[in-house]
């Protein structure tokens, strides 16, 4: 099969690529390059430059590759700057999937992976997150992702796409150095920010009711994610008519203080945080229940938080480019 990989360019994507073509899928790259960068995407690989929503493009990208399935990873992800810009997170995030959509359903596209998120939750006030878990997205940025899977689902029933919504929890790690996170916003590169500068890492909160007072997240390793893709890309080619909506974590907590102590611990240093207010919006609790994707698609993820530290770290003791956008 030939997949459009939007997005392909971002840190996510370069893995998503990378699995898909070592798996033996041919992989298309559609990305504006608006967060992305040119040089994430492999040899071999061609790379469409445009925007979702230029629905021609998009088009001629589907006819001239002759893609068979989609794999949308091309979003703005930004929780606080949704919270500012809702209008432009709906543009980008809702209308930019329409018209995709509305492109890939004209082409006769048979299969089409959705990146989602955690964020569709909320606030879940439960020890493990299943699928059936009552979305209450507390962000905009949360809304479009749960719009995003409404519009996915109905598309393909109307359409008789295959669909798979992948709701990704706390992602980190990288495959190499150069394909590392280069963006600022999540909890591992807020510490080495804070280390590299000589400064203890912040904890936003130790009055969490969990069990040393932090909050408490499911990390899952890019690459893991990125083999989640595959193995949902084949369930849907091998099984049409599919509609799977699938939690992509460890099923595993760890907390806040947990990562700040494996980041000293494995980068060197001895620094111990320091507690700031609670931040805004922020669960304590949000862990995966895995089941469903282990069931649906013989998916597990293998690689630990460990993993995911130490090479996120070596991404950052590697000098690279930043992206042209924060
Ligand atoms: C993790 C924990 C912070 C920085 C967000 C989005 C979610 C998804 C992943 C895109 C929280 C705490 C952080 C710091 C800290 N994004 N923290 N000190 O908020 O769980 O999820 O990213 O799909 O939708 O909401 O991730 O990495 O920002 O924070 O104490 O310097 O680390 O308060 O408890 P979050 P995060």
């Amino acid at each position: 099969m030939t997949w459009l990989i939007t997005g392909g360019a971002g840190y996510i994507g370069a893995h998503v690529v990378r699995a898909m073509t070592g798996a033996g899928e041919r992989a298309v790259v559609y990305d504006d390059l608006s967060t992305g960068l040119a040089d994430r995407v492999p040899d071999g690989v061609p790379l469409v430059v445009g925007s979702t929503l230029d629905g021609e493009r998009v088009a001629r990208a589907l006819a001239e590759h002759g893609v068979t399935g989609v794999v949308h990873l091309a979003a703005r992800k930004q929780v606080a700057e949704s919270v500012s810009l809702p209008l432009y997170y709906y543009r980008e995030n809702v209308e930019g999937l329409r018209v995709l959509l509305d492109a890939v359903t004209s082409a006769g596209v048979r299969s089409f992976v959705l990146s989602s998120s955690a964020a569709v939750y909320g606030t879940p006030d439960v020890d493990l997150v299943t699928e059936e878990t009552p979305c209450l997205p507390l962000s905009p940025y949360g809304e479009t992702k749960l719009a995003g899977e409404w519009l996915v689902r109905a598309a393909g029933r109307a359409a008789g796409l295959s669909t798979a919504c992948l709701r990704y929890f706390n992602v980190a790690g990288a495959a190499r150095p150069d394909l590392a996170d280069t963006g600022v916003s999540n909890l591992i590169p807020m510490i080495f920010e804070k280390l590299t500068a000589g400064l203890p890492p912040h904890v936003f909160g130790d009055d969490y009711p969990t069990p040393d007072g932090t909050c408490v997240r499911d990390y899952v390793h890019v690459v893991d994610l990125a083999e989640a893709h595959v193995a949902a890309a084949r369930a849907l080619h091998s099984a049409p008519g599919r509609d799977l909506t699938l939690n992509i974590g460890r099923g595993e907590g760890v907390s806040v203080r947990e990562v700040i102590d494996r980041v000293n611990a494995l980068t060197g240093h001895d620094r111990p945080p320091t507690v700031s207010p609670r931040r805004p919006g922020d669960p304590a609790r949000v862990v995966a229940s895995v089941d469903r994707a282990a069931t649906e698609l013989g998916w597990k993820a293998r690689r630990g938080i460990d993993d995911m530290i130490t090479s996120a770290w070596a991404g950052r003791l590697r000098p690279h480019p930043p992206a042209p956008r924060a």
